[in-house]
C-alpha cells in the first residue's frame, strides 16, 4: 500500500464539500450502493415515474388518440432532440431521436456514403471505401459492414489514431468511436475531424460514452453526422431511444435508407410515393416509441441549469481520484489499468485489468459496489458526475483493494 500524504476519506470529504455539482444527486432514486454502473444503464431520475404515470393514465388512458396532438406527442423526436442538442454542442434543429442506436448507425454511415456519392452504385466520384473504427463496440462494426455491402464499398477497419494517414481519396466515410467503450479512450474528434475533411470524407461519430459526460462540440468541430444512446449519461431508462445528428447543410441532401412515413414530407397524404420532409425529421422512420422517449424527455430535465463544462471538471476529478485511491488500497501488481492518465484522451471511465475480473466484479456487487465486467479480463468503472460523489469513490477503490487484497 503507498504512502499519500492526507488519507484517501479525508480528501474525499474535502472533495464532496467543494463539489459544485454535489445537490444534483438528490434529483435521482439512489441507495447505499456506490452505483458505476452509468455508464451501461444511468440510474433513475426522481421525476421520471411522476411523469410516466401521467403519460400512461391521463395522456395514453383518458386522451387517447387526441395526444399525438394534444400532448406533443407526434413532434416529440424533434423535441427531444432540440433537448439534447445544447449537451453535444449543436444548435436547434438537427437532432432527431427515435430507434436504437445501432439502427441511427445505418442510417449515418449509409447517409453519409450517399452524401459523398460514393458507393458502387452511386454517384461516381470513386470513393468505395467505408473505415470503421478496428477497436469499435461491435454493433457498429457489424452494421458498418452490411451498410458496405450494400452501397458497393469495402469497408476497412483502422485504429482511430491511424485514421489521418488512412482516409484517402477512395474513402466516403469514416465511422468513429468517440469514447472506447471498454477502455474509456477518449478519442481526439476535432483533429480526426479535420483529418477525414481534408481526405473529401465524410464524419460519423459515435457519441454513447461521451454525451452527458463530456463536451462534444458538434456545430464547432464541422461533424457531419453523430449517433448515441440515451440510456447511459443521459437517464433515459432501458431502451430509450437513440438520436441521429445530421448538420444543417447536409440535411437537404441527406437520403435515408429508411425512409418511412413519418419522415415523408406529408406523412398524413398517405402518398405512394416518397417525398421527404425539410429538415432533421427526415431521420425520422416509423412511429415513435412515446413511452420510452416521454420518459427520456423527463430525465433530461434534471440538466435545466447544469454547464457540460461543470460536469466535465468533476468527471475528470472523480478518475483523478479513483486512481489515486486504486493506488493507495490495491495491492501493487493485481490491477493495470486501461484508461489513458492524460486528461485529453480520457472519457469518464476507468478500466482495470485484472486476472479472473468477471468473480472479482461478482464479489464487489455483492459488497455494494457496482460497476461491470467486460470479456476477457477488464472491471469497469463509469462515473456520472451528476449522482456520483468523491466519498462513493473512495469507498469503491477501498471495496476493490479488500477483495483483491
Ligand atoms: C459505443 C456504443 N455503440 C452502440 C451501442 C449499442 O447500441 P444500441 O442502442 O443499438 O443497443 C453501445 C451500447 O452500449 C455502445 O457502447
Amino acid at each position: 500500500m503507498s504512502e499519500v500524504a492526507v488519507s484517501p476519506s479525508a480528501k474525499a470529504e474535502k472533495l464532496d464539500a467543494a463539489d459544485e455539482l454535489a445537490a444534483l444527486c438528490s434529483e435521482f432514486v439512489l441507495d447505499d450502493v456506490v452505483y458505476l454502473d452509468g455508464n451501461s444503464l444511468g440510474a433513475l431520475p426522481v421525476g421520471v415515474p411522476g411523469r410516466v404515470d401521467d403519460v400512461v393514465r391521463h395522456q395514453w388512458g383518458e386522451l387517447r388518440i387526441r395526444s399525438w396532438e394534444e400532448s406533443g406527442w407526434w413532434t416529440a423526436p424533434e423535441r427531444v432532440g432540440d433537448r439534447i442538442a445544447p449537451l453535444v454542442g449543436a444548435a436547434p434543429g438537427q437532432i432527431v431521436v427515435g430507434d436504437s442506436t445501432s439502427v441511427n448507425v445505418f442510417k449515418a454511415l449509409v447517409g453519409a456514403v450517399r452524401l459523398a456519392g460514393g458507393g458502387g452504385g452511386g454517384g461516381g466520384g470513386g470513393r468505395d471505401e467505408i473505415l470503421v473504427d478496428a477497436t469499435t463496440f461491435p454493433t457498429d462494426g457489424y452494421i458498418a459492414g452490411s451498410a458496405a455491402r450494400l452501397t458497393g464499398c469495402e469497408l476497412r477497419p483502422v485504429a482511430p489514431a491511424e485514421v489521418p494517414g488512412a482516409v484517402g481519396p477512395r474513402t466516403a466515410a469514416v465511422l468513429l468511436n468517440h469514447v472506447d467503450y471498454r477502455t474509456g479512450r477518449l478519442h481526439d474528434l476535432p483533429s480526426l475531424t479535420s483529418a477525414i475533411h481534408a481526405a473529401g470524407a465524410l464524419s460519423v461519430w459515435d457519441l454513447c460514452h461521451s454525451a452527458g459526460a463530456l463536451p462534444v462540440g458538434l456545430d464547432e468541430h464541422g461533424v457531419d453526422l453523430a449517433v448515441g444512446c440515451t440510456y447511459k449519461y443521459l437517464n433515459g431508462g432501458p431502451g430509450s431511444p437513440a438520436y441521429l445528428y445530421v448538420r444543417s447543410d447536409l440535411q437537404e441532401r441527406f437520403d435515408s435508407p429508411l425512409p418511412g412515413w413519418n419522415s415523408h414530407a406529408d406523412p398524413f397524404g398517405m402518398s405512394p410515393s416518397y417525398a421527404p420532409a425539410p429538415g432533421a425529421l427526415r431521420g425520422r422512420v416509423g412511429t415513435p416509441d412515446i413511452l420510452s422517449m416521454l420518459a427520456l424527455e423527463a430525465a433530461l430535465e434534471v440538466w435545466e441549469g447544469v454547464s457540460i463544462d461543470s460536469v466535465r471538471r468533476k468527471s475528470l476529478a472523480l478518475t483523478d481520484f479513483f486512481l489515486e485511491c486504486v493506488s493507495a488500497y490495491v495491492p501493487e501488481g493485481r490491477v493495470e489499468s486501461l484508461t489513458p492518465a492524460a486528461h485529453a484522451e480520457r472519457g469518464s471511465q476507468v478500466a482495470l485489468r485484472c486476472a479472473d475480473a468477471g468473480s472479482v466484479m461478482k464479489r464487489l456487487i455483492e459488497r455494494g459496489v457496482v460497476g461491470d465486467f467486460r470479456h476477457p479480463d477488464v472491471l469497469r468503472f463509469g462515473f456520472t458526475p451528476l449522482y456520483v460523489g468523491f466519498g462513493d469513490v473512495e469507498r469503491a477503490a477501498r471495496v476493490l483493494g479488500e477483495t483483491l487484497g
